[in-house]
């Protein structure tokens, strides 16, 4: 007799009510195998659309596709059980109408099974994140640094040094909390900024490079698995996977060369067989 187990799924409003709680855990995941290891860890993953540069090179987000995301998020939604999967609306996907954006996260949702999209802007984007949350569809929000903006803000920059920006940022955040968003990533925000508007908005802020007053954190995998060869500031190197990975393959490559590799225990022998002794 098989038993099994029902695992419950944590929901973007799990997420929501945990403002001022615990701190929320989460990270980026772009693969099964990954968003299974993730799974028995973190509150939610995202499927980012920094995959454009951490699985295929490319130097920002702005070439990512929709169909991209999908596949992705398909590959994720395999791997976790447990955790609230969140997938990036990518550019020129959402921005253009309300009517937009909902085509996009419907086709995210339905065709991954995700639970919720995530999409950057502040004001600009409230009627449109209205629109979507009015509509059934959980919306994740994300101010300071939007990479997708990187052509109109010059660049991978710290957001809110002079106060005129500031100003925005908290505008923003407030706008898209307000507009019914269960939780703002809030990205490369200077410290009393990222502070003032975890206490200001009454949904929990989800900091990368802000403020460990944030009610939660998120990195993206392979930069704190320390696998990406270059990192911003604010990442910590929880590992050093790279290293790992140039050790195995260097020794892989040098078992080959020496015939030590396949040995006895890897190869199909007829029964009662054995590998002929090296010459
Ligand atoms: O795409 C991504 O990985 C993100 C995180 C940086 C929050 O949006």
């Amino acid at each position: 007799m098989s038993v099994e187990v029902q695992v419950r799924r944590i929901t973007a409003n799990d997420i929501r009510v945990r403002k001022g709680g615990e701190p929320i855990v989460a990270l980026t995941a772009y693969h099964a195998h990954t968003a299974a290891i993730l799974d028995e860890v973190v509150d939610f993953m995202l499927v980012g659309d920094s995959l454009g540069m951490v699985m295929h090179g490319l130097e920002t987000t702005l070439p990512v596709t929709l169909d991209m995301m999908i596949l992705q998020g398909k590959a994720v939604m395999r791997g976790a059980r447990r955790a609230l999967v969140v997938i990036d609306l990518p550019f020129g996907s959402y921005e253009e109408s309300p009517e937009a954006a909902f085509r996009a996260a419907v086709r995210v949702m339905k065709e991954t099974g995700c639970g919720a999209v995530k999409l950057e802007g502040g004001q600009r984007m409230a009627e449109t994140i209205r629109f979507l949350i009015e509509r059934g569809i959980p919306v994740m929000g994300h101010v300071g640094l939007t990479p997708q903006a990187f052509n109109t803000i010059g660049g991978f920059k710290v957001q809110g040094r002079d106060p005129h920006s500031a100003d925005t940022i908290r505008v923003d955040a407030e706008a898209v909390a307000e507009a019914g968003a269960f939780a703002v990533v809030v990205e490369a925000v200077v410290e009393p900024l990222a502070r003032e508007i975890t206490h200001a908005i009454k949904v929990p802020t989800i900091g990368i490079g802000a403020s460990p007053a944030c009610d939660g954190q998120i990195l993206v995998l392979e930069d704190m698995l320390g696998l990406s060869a270059r990192a911003p500031k604010f990442v910590r190197r929880f590992g050093q996977l790279a290293e790992g990975i140039r050790t195995a393959v260097g020794d892989y490559a040098a078992a080959v060369r020496d015939r030590s590799f396949p040995g006895e225990e890897n190869v199909y022998l007829p029964k009662g067989g054995a590998l002929p002794p090296k010459t």
